[in-house]
């Protein structure tokens, strides 16, 4: 089990200044910031990013949504910090994401669900290399 993952918090939660109280919420969890970017995705870069998802009815509305404004990425480091950090974002989907949670705390809908967080340990490294070269990561 590796003790990285991988964060985004996306185009709504940034538009909504929600980053400070969002960062807080996975300080106050645990989580320490080893690598952060204020960036923004190309649509190219956006539809790479979700590739896995290309398939899918909601890939072009996703891409779009998320290249519409700038994000923040961040790899955050703590004991069993995928399982852990999904626990503390909630369910995809806002309405069923559990009191507390970020999403259920920050989020508007399954789309604009405030933030992103890895599925595994292996997704947690290809998602980290995917905006950080090793010399930003401390
Ligand atoms: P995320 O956890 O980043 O992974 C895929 C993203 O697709 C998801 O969050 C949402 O932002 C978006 N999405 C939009 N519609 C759906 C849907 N019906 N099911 C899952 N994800 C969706």
């Amino acid at each position: 089990m590796s003790n990285r993952t991988f964060t985004m918090l996306k185009p709504d939660a940034v538009g909504n200044n929600y980053i400070g109280p969002i960062l807080a919420k996975m300080n106050e969890a645990g989580f320490r910031i080893v690598a952060m970017k204020y960036t923004r995705l190309t649509p190219e870069r956006a539809g790479e990013f979700y590739s896995v998802h290309k398939e899918r009815p909601f890939y072009k509305d996703l891409v779009n949504y998320m290249s519409s404004g700038p994000i923040v990425a961040a790899i955050l480091e703590k004991d069993n910090a995928v399982e852990d950090f999904r626990k503390l974002i909630g369910a995809t989907d806002p309405a069923k994401a559990e009191k507390g949670t970020i999403r259920n705390l920050f989020a508007k809908s399954i789309e604009a669900n405030a933030v992103h967080g890895s599925d595994s340990d292996e997704n947690a490294a290809i998602e980290g290399n995917f905006f950080f070269s090793a010399f930003e990561r401390f």
